[in-house]
């Protein structure tokens, strides 16, 4: 059995309903005309009951000018921003919308391995600046799914070029607008961690943030005080995502429960993603664990940020809790 827990302080928690068209999930491609997974491929009994409470009756509606370009941060490091990036990225590919995602953790980075693109970056966003290659060139295309796109801004291990800052950033955005392709409709840019020059490089051409954290202190200290430096660079629009959740441990009052973060950032809720080890193994496979099937539960929960990250008005967030009968485990989503 799975009940429902509404985490957000929505105005109108009565509105929430198991078939709302707000609640909408896609584990698999959707075919574009129906907007419907071709066949069901639920099979066991804990999949079947979410399937009957997320529907997918409608597409998201894109809220806001493109391109929404938004920045994913944290402060600390190894909470999930780069697993963040990639499969909201994608998620946010198979529901039609074109996205560029910018690795811009120089020296450290990792969203080409977490997307099994590492053998096909040729050229970095400095090499594109510097004039030795056109942007399209840096730009490399899923195959999967070709309207996302990654770029690099340098290669692993390099250190950027004396002069490389927001403003470098901010053209390279601009440029991504007027590409005869047309405007992408989200730029997601994965975060170095910390609050330096890294940092401030990524946020300055993003008008909106998504904060990752884990529901242990030290990284909500540093979410807290990402949170103070983005409202200083003028980004308002500020959304998080709780990951590695256990609700064992939150049961046991081990762990902060989802309520008592929400209190202590006071930020909107975009997803809560549950601990699960298929989070490492899609990584080291370099498949993002959106695409699997069938889905696991922190990707269905990762799908579910991406809907609400579209429609920015529905932020409303559910806490999916399933009886630890035969399989013994828990597990959230936002919704
Ligand atoms: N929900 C999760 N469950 C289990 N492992 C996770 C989860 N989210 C992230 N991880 C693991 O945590 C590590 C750090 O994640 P990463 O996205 O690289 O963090 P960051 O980009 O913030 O440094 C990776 O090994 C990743 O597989
Ligand atoms: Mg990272």
């Amino acid at each position: 059995m799975i009940s429902l827990q509404l985490l957000t302080s929505s105005p109108n928690p009565s509105s929430l309903h198991t078939s709302s068209p707000n609640v909408f999930i896609s584990p698999q491609p959707l075919n574009r005309k129906t907007l419907k997974p071709s066949k069901p491929y639920y099979k066991n009994k804990p999949y079947t009951t979410i399937q009957s409470v997320l529907q997918w009756n409608r597409k998201p509606q894109l809220a806001g000018e493109t391109p929404r370009v938004v920045v994913i941060t944290s402060g600390k490091g190894g909470v999930g921003k780069t697993t963040t990036t990639a499969n909201v990225g994608l998620s946010l590919a198979r529901l039609d919308f074109s996205v560029v995602a910018i690795d811009a953790d120089v020296g450290l980075r990792n969203l080409d391995l977490l997307l099994g693109l590492e053998n096909r970056v040729n050229y970095t966003a400095v090499e594109v600046l510097n004039g030795d290659c056109r942007l399209d060139q840096a730009l490399v295309r899923d195959k999967r799914w070709s309207n996302f796109e990654l770029l690099c801004i340098s290669k692993p291990r390099s250190k950027l070029p004396l002069g490389f800052g927001g403003k470098a950033l901010i053209w390279l955005v601009d440029a991504l607008k007027s590409r005869q392709e047309g405007c992408p409709d989200f730029i997601l840019i994965d975060c170095p961690a910390g609050i330096d020059a890294g940092f401030i490089t990524a946020i300055t051409p993003a008008n909106e943030a998504v904060i990752v954290t884990t529901p242990d202190i030290t990284s909500l200290r540093d979410a807290d005080r990402v949170t103070g430096l983005l409202e200083c660079d003028g980004i308002k629009d500020i959304k998080m995502i709780v990951n590695r959740v256990r609700t064992d441990l939150i049961r046991g009052e081990d762990m902060m429960s989802v309520l008592d973060i929400q209190e202590m950032l006071g930020l909107p809720l975009l997803g809560v993603i549950p601990e699960d080890a298929e989070v490492i193994r899609s990584t080291n496979r370099g498949y993002p664990l959106v695409l699997n099937k069938p889905p696991t539960l922190a990707g269905l929960a990762f799908e579910q940020a991406a809907w609400r990250l579209v429609e920015q008005d529905s932020m409303k967030a559910v806490m999916l809790e399933e009886e630890p009968k035969k399989r013994g485990f828990f597990s959230f989503f936002g919704g």
